[in-house]
């Protein structure tokens, strides 16, 4: 099994709504046009016997999103070549039902224990969060890349912290997010850290993630919360997540599987070379067997689960990232897991920048 690379040097170059309505765990959602996300759950549902029947709704109600990835978690917007241009916001809202937004709270936060939010970076991000959920879109707001955190690297312009504080100051950054955004519409989801690996063990991190977990609770009792295992969020990994008792969390789980394929000619990951394509049948059986894991694991514990990233890199051959695309996406779908697709407009992007448009193949690998 590959490791994912710690480090993320710059990465310049890559860098009508139809109402439904269900009752008794069927469900109540806006949804866009064109995603036709009622069809990721259809008939099939998770086990979800450990958390309330709003919160299970709720994951099964994700559906098909998109990442808006590289632009708010860089260490300063713009810093690896986008910038979450509000123009965004409608492309996707036409066609994915949920957004998940990558946030480098971290590096726009005090330096001390408190790690107060730089207020201008706040209101950014409020605009942001506040225009898709007018668009009545699900919206994933994480805390994402702490270099520090996991024994990383720091990228550059990412700051370092006296390492005594390196922990609390994300405890103290989600009670000011659970304040914040207190009275946000349930559509908006909080989750904790993105791929939490390195020197974050997994004991150190059931540890620092009922904190967290508590500091949310403190101020918002209900808000539904993602958490996800250590290994950079893979299912692998599942069985080591320690998770306290409480009835709203979705359980998220990333899948790059074959890695080899997905992060080819990756400036982070120079193991794996170009060329590599997709999908022969070993291939697929890597990809269904760490998410046939992962269901095993939902049957068992019934926190639902969320697939947070998966994608390729364009380094690889088109025909290869549309067969791994439409693969992927059937085989969570055929599990009724709801998806956010690794990344808007970067190096992953199915939305072409440059034209202004989405690129039809991956687009369609997507959604139709
Ligand atoms: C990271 C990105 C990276 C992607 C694929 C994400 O979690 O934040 O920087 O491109 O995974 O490796």
């Amino acid at each position: 099994m590959a490791l994912k690379n710690t480090k993320k040097p710059i990465k310049i170059k890559h860098l009508c709504a139809v109402l439904l309505t269900c009752l008794g765990g069927l469900c109540a959602a806006q949804v866009n046009a064109n995603s036709t996300p009622e069809k990721v759950s259809a008939g099939v549902r998770q086990a979800c016997h450990a958390v309330s029947a709003e919160t299970c709704t709720l994951a099964h109600n994700l559906g098909r999103g998109i990442n808006f990835g590289n632009m708010l978690e860089a260490p300063r917007e713009g810093d690896w070549g986008i910038r979450l241009d509000p123009a965004y916001i409608n492309v996707v809202a036409e066609k994915f039902r949920t957004a998940r937004v990558p946030v480098r709270w971290t590096n726009h936060a005090a330096p001390t224990a408190d790690a107060k939010i730089d207020e201008f970076f706040a209101t950014r991000v409020d605009k942001a969060l506040d225009a898709l959920l007018a668009k009545n879109m699900y919206v994933i707001v994480n805390t994402h890349h702490y270099s520090q955190l996991f024994g990383d690297k720091l990228h550059p312009n990412e700051y370092a912290v006296d390492p005594a504080v390196v922990e609390v100051r994300l405890v103290n950054i989600w009670r000011q997010l659970a304040q914040r955004y207190k009275g946000r519409s349930k559509n908006l989801v909080f989750e904790l850290l993105n791929e939490p690996h390195g020197t974050l063990t997994s004991d150190a991190w059931n540890s620092l993630l009922s904190k967290l977990i508590s500091a949310v609770r403190e101020v918002d009792t209900t808000r539904t919360l993602i958490v996800g295992p250590t290994y950079w969020n893979h299912p692998k990994d599942l069985d080591k997540l320690q998770l306290p008792a409480d009835p709203n969390l979705i359980v998220s789980i990333h899948s790059y599987d074959p890695f080899e394929f997905t992060h080819q000619g990756a400036s982070w990951t120079p193991q794996f070379p170009k060329g590599v394509v997709c999908c022969s049948t070993k291939q697929q059986q890597t990809l269904a067997s760490s998410i046939e894991a992962a269901v095993k694991w939902n049957k068992a514990k019934g926190y639902p689960l969320h697939l947070g990233e998966f994608g390729s890199l364009d380094s690889a051959d088109m025909a290869s990232r549309v067969a791994y695309t439409r693969m992927a996406r059937d085989i969570f779908e055929k599990h009724g897991i709801g998806w956010t697709y690794w990344e808007f407009g970067a190096g992953f992007g199915a939305y072409d920048r440059i034209q202004l448009k989405w690129i039809e193949p991956l687009r369609r690998a997507l959604l139709d």
